[in-house]
């Protein structure tokens, strides 16, 4: 036993020294930003200007250019991933005392936008291979817990409206969008994608984000391109696009300059004209920061592919991720040896950490309703994320 957890931990450790090259200062972070374009120079014009906040020509710019790197129609710029969630849910229909199908393995915001709805996120499997929301689970489980009725699907057990699900692209990898559409479509649920990590991944050759009514993006400091903080809702759907974002810009009305008439309770999430600066910047860098992660998960999965007992997560047939964080699954026997395995890596300079904890087994959602979350929680010991930042490679 002990000689396995060894080697798991030398094997790892062996694949980073070969991977990263010794010119890259220790400790080597787990992800950071990567400036080396028009950042400076758009972000300066933009405090000239004076239009630092929520109006200014970055705005419209970055979603200019969002729907030409993703091929969606509308793309609405806001403050972070989380609020784009928030509008995303409300844009699918959730109400309070509805449910929304969220992956128990996912970041808390997926699951936290669901309850500033009022709703409740009931938890679904994950499939061990991308890591998404398994449509082959999910399909059987609706079929046993729920029906649809007068058009919408209820959930047997709760009474309630399964009104949503939402399927993460984790890590970039690219979710099996064709059959988890097919199931919403025969349990008439709403598709909505997290594509917060996944930019600059694909399915089938389209661009996450829309392929259901809507997707979300995050800007956050730590993705692949950021804004700071930002983020912003994809999607195919004009009326979608034109009310989501009249709702982020606290639901005025346009009306006499002097005059302030609102039509519903909005929120303040337009994303500020600076934050978009220097996204814009940011986005130019895309195809090189992209080339520079699929070289570096090439170098990864070629080392490791020669490794017993470790796995790189790669994307499926027919997807490309945007590799935003190098994942692996390793033959842990348990928590306690994938901990001491991280606490040995991140001593040895490589920033390294695991993956998510179950979000049912949270404090705040630990009576959610769940399905058998078999996979995910082998995932949830199993998959450590490896030094993924730019330059890396
Ligand atoms: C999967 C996922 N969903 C949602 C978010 C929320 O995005 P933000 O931090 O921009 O609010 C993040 C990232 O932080 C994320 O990784």
């Amino acid at each position: 036993m002990t000689l396995v957890k060894t080697s798991i931990q030398e094997q790892l450790l062996q694949t980073l020294g070969a991977v990263i090259p010794a010119s890259i200062n220790r400790p080597v972070a787990l992800h950071e930003p990567a400036f080396f374009g028009n950042e400076l120079k758009y972000v300066t014009e933009c405090i000239q200007s004076g239009w630092v906040s929520s109006v200014g020509k970055y705005v419209d710019l970055i979603e200019e250019k969002l729907c030409a790197i993703t091929g969606a129609k509308y793309a609405v710029a806001v403050v972070n991933g989380t609020a784009a969630l928030h509008l995303a849910y409300i844009m699918a229909g959730v109400k309070a005392c509805d449910e929304v199908l969220v992956p128990a393995l996912t970041f808390i915001a997926t699951a936290n936008a669901v309850a500033y709805c009022g709703a409740t996120p009931h938890f679904v499997d994950s499939n061990e291979k991308d890591l998404g929301v398994c449509p082959i689970k999910l399909d059987s489980y609706l079929s046993e817990i729920a029906e649809v009725q007068n058009g919408v699907c209820i959930n047997n057990n709760t009474g309630k409206v399964i009104r949503a699900l939402c399927v993460t692209h984790i890590f970039g990898l690219p979710a099996q969008l064709k059959p988890l559409k097919a199931v919403c479509d025969k349990y008439h649920i709403a598709l909505v994608e997290d594509a917060a990590e996944a930019l600059g991944s694909y399915y089938q050759g389209e661009h996450v984000g829309h392929y259901g009514l809507c997707g979300v993006i995050s800007f956050n400091g730590n993705k692949i391109t950021t804004t700071g903080g930002g983020g912003a809702l994809l999607t195919d759907d004009p009326e979608l696009a034109k009310r989501a974002k009249h709702l982020s810009t606290t639901a005025k009305i346009p009306a006499e300059s002097w005059e302030y008439r609102y039509d519903a309770i909005g929120y303040n999430y337009r994303m500020p004209n600076i934050n978009a600066a220097l996204g814009c910047a940011q986005l130019e860098n895309l195809p090189v920061i992209l080339e520079t992660k699929y070289k570096l998960a090439n170098q990864y999965r070629e080392s490791i592919s020669k490794i017993e007992g470790i796995e790189f997560i790669s994307e499926p047939e027919g997807a490309q991720s945007n590799y935003w964080l190098n994942a692996v699954k390793c033959d842990f026997e348990n928590i306690d040896e994938r901990n001491s395995c991280l606490k040995e890596l991140n001593s040895q300079g490589y920033g390294c950490r695991p993956v998510w904890e179950l979000l049912c087994e949270q404090n705040v959602y630990q009576d959610n309703p769940k399905m058998n979350l078999e996979a995910a929680k082998v995932l949830a010991t199993n998959v450590i994320n490896l030094p993924s930042g730019y330059g890396l490679a």
